[in-house]
């Protein structure tokens, strides 16, 4: 019954000497503000633009490889550029992790932004909030919605390959598992679904859906055929063979991604999974008709996921490389 007795006056200096013990200490409860080099950097907008442009208009797959480093580097102990380190003799990033291997492009884009924000701005910008405006540019690039990104989060020192394999999820789980993994990340099943919706661009491999399209019943019969012809039922020479996320606009960020899964016409197992039980088939379905819905919470996921555990005050640093330590 103390809060009542409180006067206004003392509220405020509660607030702000809250505020300046997580400045003082790092806390990582400061918040991330999207006008955080708005004096420092004000070019940064235009610089990272400009790259993810031309990369995206020399090949529109780029756009899709970029959004799915952030989403990467999110999910494995928050958005702090932690994907973008390489291995060397004597440290093992995540970059040879099992979902990265083989898998996860752009870093060279990454590089070219970097060396074009650091001319621009000298040590002022980290690659974790580079990698959070890529990854809206190429979204907004590709004809989806356009929000302004939360900034101010600095670079990880290390680097976990056991998380990268344990944290992300695979393609093979259901969607119990799928909600309990978002779940472990501070996302709801709207933000899965509406998440799961950036597998309407991009390209996936034989390997990540091979035992969909052979072995299981929840699938379009003439969909599994033509991605057969494609990817061998055996692991082999085929294993790299790629195949589009959606097969109707696979280069425009629309909503055909859920008009497919309501068709039984999505390509990885985890995708169908979102159509397939009863906590997420009506969102599927109001996305599959409704784009503006879906864009909507696309945007509200985007955020949310760009708010994991970040490093900010004097935690972590500012790269001068993206892909080495200081
Ligand atoms: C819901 C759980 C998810 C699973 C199981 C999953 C799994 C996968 C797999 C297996 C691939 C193909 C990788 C390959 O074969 O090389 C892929 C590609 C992709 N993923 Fe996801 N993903 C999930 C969520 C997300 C999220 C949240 C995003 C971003 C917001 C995302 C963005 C992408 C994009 C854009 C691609 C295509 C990348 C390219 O063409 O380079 N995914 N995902
Ligand atoms: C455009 O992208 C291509 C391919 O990544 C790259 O070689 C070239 O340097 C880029 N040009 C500019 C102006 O960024
Ligand atoms: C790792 O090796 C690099 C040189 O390749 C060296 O600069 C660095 O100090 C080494 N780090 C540790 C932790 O030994
Ligand atoms: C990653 O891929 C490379 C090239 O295919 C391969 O040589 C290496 O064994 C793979 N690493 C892991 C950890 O799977
Ligand atoms: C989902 O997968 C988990 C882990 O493999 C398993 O324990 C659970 O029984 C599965 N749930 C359903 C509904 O299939
Ligand atoms: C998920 O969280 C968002 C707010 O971020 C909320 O609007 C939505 O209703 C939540 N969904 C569920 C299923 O709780
Ligand atoms: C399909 O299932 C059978 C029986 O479990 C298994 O032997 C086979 O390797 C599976 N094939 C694919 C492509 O997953």
């Amino acid at each position: 019954m103390a809060s009542p007795s409180l006067s206004s006056s003392s509220i405020i200096m509660l607030a702000v000497i809250t505020y300046l013990l997580g400045a003082f200490t790092g806390s990582s409860d400061a918040q991330l503000t999207t006008n955080f080099y708005s004096n420092s950097c004000p070019q940064l907008f235009f610089t990272v633009r400009l790259v993810v442009e031309n990369a995206t208009q020399v090949e529109p797959r780029m756009g899709a490889s970029l959004l799915r480093l952030f989403f990467h580097d999110c999910f494995v102990n928050g958005c702090d550029a932690s994907v973008l380190l390489d291995d060397t003799s004597n440290f093992t990033g995540e970059k040879s992790a099992v979902p990265n291997n083989n898998s996860l492009r752009g870093f060279d884009v990454i590089d070219q932004i970097k060396t074009a924000v650091e001319n621009a701005c000298p040590r002022v910008v980290s690659c974790a909030d580079i990698l959070a405006i890529a990854a809206r540019d190429s979204v907004v690039l590709l004809g989806g919605p356009t929000w302004n990104v939360k900034l101010g989060r600095r670079d990880a020192k290390t680097a976990s390959l056991s998380d990268a394999n344990s944290h992300l999820p695979p393609p093979t789980l259901n969607l119990t598992s799928l909600i309990s993994n978002f779940q472990n990340h501070g996302l709801n099943s709207t933000d899965l679904v509406a998440l799961s919706g950036a597998h309407t661009i991009g390209l996936a491999r034989c390997t990540s859906f091979r035992t969909h399209i052979y072995n299981e019943s929840n699938i379009d019969t003439s969909f599994a055929q033509t991605r057969q012809s494609s990817c061998p039922s055996t692991s082999g020479s085929g294993d790299n063979n790629l195949a589009p996320l959606d097969f109707q606009t696979p280069t425009a960020f629309d909503n055909n991604y859920f008009k497919n899964l309501v068709n039984q016409k999505g390509l990885l197992h985890s995708d169908q999974q979102l159509f397939s039980g009863d906590s997420t088939n009506a969102l599927v379905q109001t996305y599959s008709t409704n784009p503006n819905m879906f864009n909507t919470d696309f945007m509200t996921a985007m955020i949310k996921m760009g708010d994991i555990s970040p490093l900010t005050g004097s935690n972590g640093e500012i790269r001068v490389n993206c892909r080495k330590i200081n």
